[in-house]
């Protein structure tokens, strides 16, 4: 099985974005490690803090967030780093050709039940002039030059894209290398699963509850066919069954959030992962437009979600307009 280096350099990506990837997995281990760990190393439990998302923070989230922002910024190619932690940027090295921005750990209420977690990873260009300012990660998902997360579950899998297609590599425990184990993903047009957290039914828009209605009714209803739901409540490992084997994944709109009507972030959960999606062959839109095509205003913003197989999302939306 491939190595990681050697992969990227059979797709002649750019040694200096290679460099920021192999940062990346040499993040991915140590964190892995302390996930595997758990209580046997003291990282179970909150912090008495919450994070700038007003969220509780887990000890395994400043953990994770430290390690990355530490590693990352060792590395000369990277400018900046941006984080669901952090509430500001923090500037590496001022030529540095590569922004990264990161949620350490997604789904981190996942953490204490032993359950899936993951560091959801976006890397965009820096601007020809040297220095570092927040105004620099404000760039369109559609110019990410690698996107992707490393899942820590059973197995730690490093999954993504730099435009080639996708990619996912397992990490192997017993030589402690990531090896590549499917080398170009693809996600089923059509699909009987669909991920959405069923309890927020009522708030969500009258669109949005009518198709999940109708995907509850099955063969008895509009879509003829029964429908199955997942739901691991850790985004990273939602879209990893989606690429791995077809689904529709959604975050919507919620009318309890009048400021706030959306749960998943662009930069470091919309974006990598619509990239990822739509390499895949899979489309991801926020229910008015392609995710990738939005033009970020703020480092934390957030943005509805509807991802994975092309005809199920492309019906989704339809109800969504209300022409279904
Ligand atoms: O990062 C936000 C997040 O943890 C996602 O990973 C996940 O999809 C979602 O929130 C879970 O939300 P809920 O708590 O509503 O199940
Ligand atoms: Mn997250």
């Amino acid at each position: 099985m491939q190595r990681l280096i050697p992969t990227l350099r059979n797709d002649q990506v750019d040694e200096a974005l290679i460099s920021v990837i192999n940062t990346l997995q040499i993040c991915a281990k140590e964190i892995s490690f302390r996930c595997g760990q758990g209580k046997l190393a003291g990282v179970l439990g909150s912090t008495l803090d919450e994070n700038i998302q007003g969220e509780t923070q887990k000890k395994l989230d400043v953990l994770a967030n430290q390690l990355l922002k530490d590693i990352l910024l060792e590395c000369k190619h990277v400018r900046a780093v941006a984080s669901e932690e952090e509430e500001g940027i923090v500037g590496g090295t001022l030529d540095g050709r590569y922004l990264v921005a990161f949620d350490p750990l997604d789904g981190s209420s996942n953490i204490d039940i032993n359950s899936m977690v993951g560091t959801i990873f976006s890397v965009l260009p820096a601007p020809a002039e040297p220095g570092a300012e927040v105004d620099m990660f404000l760039q369109p998902g559609s110019n990410q030059v690698a996107a992707g997360y490393i899942l820590y579950g059973p197995r730690t899998m490093l999954v993504f894209t730099t435009g080639k297609g996708v990619k996912m590599f397992t990490l192997d425990q017993t030589v402690g290398e990531f090896l590549l184990t499917e080398a170009d993903v693809t996600i089923a047009e059509t699909t009987t699963e669909f991920a959405i957290n069923m309890s927020n039914h009522r708030h969500w828009q009258p669109g949005m509850r009518r198709y999940i209605d109708d995907l509850l009714l099955g063969k008895a209803g509009p879509r003829n066919k029964d429908f199955n739901m997942r739901w691991v409540a850790a985004m990273v490992a939602d879209v990893h069954r989606v690429l791995t084997r077809g689904g529709l994944f959604t975050y919507p709109w919620d009318s309890r959030k009048a400021n706030k009507p959306f749960k998943l972030r662009l930069m470091y959960e919309g974006n990598p992962m619509a990239w990822l999606v739509e390499q895949a062959g899979g489309l991801a839109d926020t229910g008015e437009g392609r995710i990738l095509d939005i033009q970020p205003t703020d480092i934390h913003q957030r943005c509805g979600v509807i991802l994975g197989s092309r005809d199920e999302v492309t019906t989704c939306l339809q109800y969504l307009k209300g022409s279904q």
